[in-house]
Formats: C-alpha cells, sequence, structure tokens
C-alpha cells in the first residue's frame, strides 16, 4: 500500500495581508494573544503594527522577544512560564524561523508539560495544542506552514527536530512588504534556506505528486528571484517571488521532511551559531553530489526547474547540471564558503557526523548513508 497524507494550514498572502491578524486571531476564539517576536523585528516596526490589528480586533495582547538566532531550549522554558503567567489563550509569531519555531515549542511546552527532549522526533505530541498563527518576516523558514519545530538543545549542543501533525499552525498570514526590512546578508541565507528546502524535498523519499509541485515551484522561483532580491532589497517582485517561493518549499518540506543536508545542518547550527542558510550553502552541493546516483531523473528535473537547458542530454548529464545551478546561486548571493570559514573545526566532524545520522531528516535522504561517509561529505564541506 502506498498511503500519503498533506497537511496544511488555511494561507492568507499578499502585500499588506498582516492587517487579517487580529481577525485570524479572532476566528480561532481567541481573547489574548501571545505575541512571541525578536528585537530586529520589533525594531523593523512590525509587531507594533501587528499589536495595532490585533487591539483593533478587541484582542488583549502580551509579547514575549527574549530570543536568539538559532533559538534555545531556556528561551523556550521562559516564553512558556511567561505563556502561563499571562492568561494568553493563542499564540502569533511575528518573525523569522527562530520566534516562529519558538512559538510552536512554546505551545508545547505549556499544554503538553515535561521537557522539550521528549518531543524529539516524530509524532511525540499527544495533548492539543493552542490556536496558532504564524507571519513570517522572512523568505526561508517556511516554519508557518510546516510541521517542524528546531529548537537548540544547549546540553547536547545539537539541533532537535520536533516534527508533528499538531504544530501545524491554524492560520499562516504571508505579507511580502515584512521582507523589505531584511538586509542582504539575511535575504541571502533565508533564500538559501529555502532552496535547501525545496531541492531536498524533491529528492526525498516520502515525497509525493502533492509535495513535488510546490518543491518545483520554489526550486522555480528561486533560481529566477533570489540574486534580485539580495542585489535589490526593494525590489517587490523579486520579494513577492521569494515569500511565495519560501511558502512553497515549507509545503513542499513539511509533507516530504528533508533530507542529509538538513540532518547535517542541524549539528552545525547547533554548536557554531551562525545562520542556518549559510551551512546549507556549504553542505548542500556536496550532498547533491552524493545523492545523485539514488535519483538521476529527479535531479534532472531540478536542473529543468533552474532553467538549465536538460532536453536531449543523458540523464546523468542533466542531472549534473542541477548541482551545477546550485553551485552558480550559492556563487551569485556571495555564500560560497566552506563550513570551516564559518569557523568549524575538524575535530568536530566525528561527533557532528554521530549526531547527524540520528537526525529525523536523515531518514527520508534518498541513499543511505553511513556514518563514514556523512564523515566524507563534511571533510568535502569543510
Ligand atoms: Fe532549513
Amino acid at each position: 500500500m502506498n498511503i500519503s497524507k498533506f497537511v496544511t494550514p488555511e494561507i492568507i498572502f499578499g502585500l499588506g495581508s498582516l492587517s487579517q491578524i487580529g481577525e485570524s486571531a479572532l476566528r480561532l476564539g481567541a481573547s489574548k494573544v501571545f505575541v512571541v517576536s525578536d528585537e530586529g523585528v520589533i525594531n523593523a516596526g512590525w509587531v507594533e503594527k501587528a499589536l495595532h490589528y490585533l487591539r483593533a480586533a478587541g484582542l488583549g495582547t502580551e509579547v514575549f522577544y527574549s530570543l536568539t538566532t538559532n533559538p534555545k531550549d531556556f528561551e523556550v522554558v521562559q516564553g512558556a512560564d511567561k505563556y502561563l503567567e499571562s492568561g494568553c489563550d493563542a499564540i502569533v509569531a511575528v518573525g523569522g524561523g527562530s520566534p516562529t519555531d519558538v512559538a510552536k515549542a512554546i505551545a508545547i511546552l505549556a499544554t503538553n508539560g515535561g521537557r522539550l527532549r521528549d518531543y524529539e522526533g516524530i509524532n511525540k505530541i499527544t495533548r492539543p495544542l493552542p490556536p496558532m498563527v504564524m507571519v513570517p518576516s522572512t523568505a526561508g523558514a517556511g516554519s508557518e506552514v510546516s510541521q517542524f519545530a528546531i529548537i537548540v538543545d544547549t546540553q547536547r549542543k545539537l539541533k532537535m527536530s520536533i516534527i508533528s501533525k499538531s504544530l501545524v499552525p491554524d492560520i499562516a498570514i504571508v505579507d511580502p512588504e515584512l521582507l523589505i526590512t531584511k538586509d542582504a546578508k539575511l535575504a541571502a541565507a533565508t533564500g538559501m534556506d529555502a532552496l535547501t528546502h525545496g531541492i531536498e524535498s524533491y529528492v526525498s523519499l516520502a515525497a509525493t505528486p502533492l509535495t513535488d509541485i510546490h518543491a518545483l515551484n520554489a526550486v522555480r522561483l528561486i533560481s529566477r528571484n533570489l540574486q534580485k532580491a539580495v542585489e535589490n532589497r526593494q525590489d517587490m517582485e523579486a520579494n513577492t517571488n521569494m515569500a511565495m517561493a519560501s511558502l512553497s518549499a515549507g509545503i513542499a518540506f513539511s509533507n516530504a521532511i528533508l533530507g542529509a543536508t538538513h540532518a547535517m545542518t542541524h549539528q552545525v547550527d547547533g554548536l557554531l551559531d551562525e545562520h542556518h542558510g549559510e551551512a546549507n550553502a556549504s553542505i548542500l552541493p556536496h550532498v547533491m553530489e552524493f545523492n545523485l546516483p539514488a535519483c538521476p531523473e529527479r535531479f534532472r528535473d531540478i536542473a529543468g526547474a533552474m532553467g538549465k537547458g536538460v532536453k536531449g542530454k543523458r540523464v546523468m548529464d542533466a542531472a549534473e547540471m542541477a548541482i551545477e545551478a546550485a553551485r552558480e546561486i550559492i556563487e551569485d548571493i556571495g555564500l560560497d564558503k566552506g563550513l570551516a570559514e564559518l569557523g568549524l573545526k575538524q575535530e568536530f566532524i566525528p561527533t557532528l557526523s554521530r549526531n547527524a545520522v540520528n537526525d529525523a531528516c536523515l531518514v527520508t535522504n534518498p541513499r543511505d548513508a553511513s556514518v563514514d561517509e556523512i564523515e566524507g561529505i563534511f571533510r568535502k564541506a569543510l
């Protein structure tokens, strides 16, 4: 039997759609909302705008923003305590992948108790979560539509993947206007994350026709818009296309899961605290090389979506063009750096490799990878 399922929130997309946040929370039965964000997004003015719309809808509000890039377990514990004290009955996130993942993790602890580590892996959450509305301020993480929350376990120094259908937010509001306050470096790193989501979900063992459409759409849009969006942060057409790309990639990977690149970057992120998208840029082409013999037709499709002329080419030749296209994008947006340049020391590689084979994302990688093979990829990416 070949059974698959597909989950997605209600999605509100378009310039100015942040204005729907109050009505959206109200429809979910909220009376007081817990708004999770971070300092950068607050300084950009988006939280003030969101609070205006929430209060205009008659809702009480409480803001929590004590969190960092690559959100940590202890930040979630503080957030969950504050949520429980506040008397809130719904959670809203305004921000990139960090506030969104923290909002989801707060929802877990506040209603299911225990420690975050108890929920690592797939489908460990048993009690219902509060209603959740998510508004992304970056085009990359895709957390606003996904069943993932990725949080750093500070003791083990690695990122935990918590995957559960109950982490899919109720409503995702994707307003491309929020992207204009993101700087070029963040636009490049987050866009690279979205590209990695598109590619890994398309070659995933759990890919289905429903996820394929979204994965290829993301890859196509990113190939044509990421460089433009990085070079001109005011280009609203490129920003809007990147918002749609990130959304599509999020829908794809939420349902098809990811692969070895993410299994590896989750370890690097937990150790170095660099932007997840930069580590993806260093590792992705090497994982594509490793995976290519397992599914060359899939890589040929990716090359085609990235604008390479694959017609009439031998499958292996066409498939290799996908790696070439990925390298070109990475170079064009200035992320062509090895892991050593991001601060990774050679002596960490054996531990990172042992942890990577236990990451939930490796299960759907199209080619089995042993600890030694992962070590080999890490060394190439160094
Ligand atoms: Fe990612």
